[in-house]
């Protein structure tokens, strides 16, 4: 069974089918029984994650639920490594590249994710393995390969937004933060990132359109996650 389904540009359209292209929900950790919810930020880098992951996290605060807002990479020893080759713009091998994002990954899952999960929290997260899948597979790794390294321990989040941008509106976006772009973000490099993103289809995997407004994007998370919150 393959790993991606053609290109699809549904905006706010969920996949959410067990008979999705991918079939791939029992590979993954079932989290439905615990209390706490797991939402997911993804793009190209410019697209917005960040900010949406903030403004998410302040409104549900607002409303009396425990947030919990993080990322990937981590700060854990093999995020920090990553972080630092990247700053001196060295490239690990695609392979041990991948290796080092999964060991952050479920370090973050056993040490982080799941407790907060088990103690009824809101997790906001910047980044999962379909950024793996985006940034890896843009280097040449077969998406199949980068999924299943992930099957068996990895839980599936309750929704994911990708936060869908053209790769030269993400590079100016990127440039105006007066950031120097690093080794993953060249207008190429986005280019690959977002096409893979692009033709991804995940369970629970909601495209969105990041190049309207911040208040309207913001409004059309909300609509997506409130319903999916636990009852307070
Ligand atoms: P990012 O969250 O953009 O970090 P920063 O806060 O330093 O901007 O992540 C750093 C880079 O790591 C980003 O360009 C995407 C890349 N990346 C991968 O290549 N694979 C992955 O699995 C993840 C999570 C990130």
């Amino acid at each position: 069974m393959s790993a991606i389904s053609p290109a699809r540009s549904p905006v706010e359209s969920p996949t959410t089918s067990l008979a999705d292209p991918l079939d791939t929900t029992a590979g993954f950790l079932d989290i439905q029984d615990l209390p706490g919810r797991f939402f997911v930020f993804e793009g190209i880098d410019g697209s917005g994650k960040s900010t949406q992951c903030y403004t998410l996290a302040r409104v549900l605060r607002e409303q009396g639920h425990d947030v919990i807002e993080t990322r990937e990479p981590t700060d854990g020893p093999w995020g920090r490594q990553l972080r630092e080759l990247a700053q001196q713009g060295q490239r690990l091998k695609p392979s041990e590249e991948l290796e080092y994002f999964v060991r952050d990954r479920k370090a973050h899952l056993q040490d982080l994710i799941l407790p907060q999960l088990r103690q009824g929290s809101i997790i906001l997260q910047d980044r999962y393995f379909p950024s793996s899948m985006a940034y890896q597979g843009s280097r040449g790794l077969a998406l199949q390969t980068i999924l299943s390294a992930h099957l068996g321990w990895a839980a599936l989040p309750h929704a994911f937004f990708f936060l869908h941008l053209s790769p030269q509106q993400a590079l100016q976006r990127i440039t105006e933060r007066r950031q120097v772009p690093d080794a993953f973000e060249t207008l190429e490099g986005l280019q690959r990132c977002e096409a893979i993103f692009a033709s991804l289809s995940l369970p629970h995997w909601f495209a969105l359109d990041a190049s309207q407004p911040i208040g309207a994007l913001q409004q059309a998370i909300l609509r997506i996650v409130q319903p999916l919150l636990p009852p307070r």
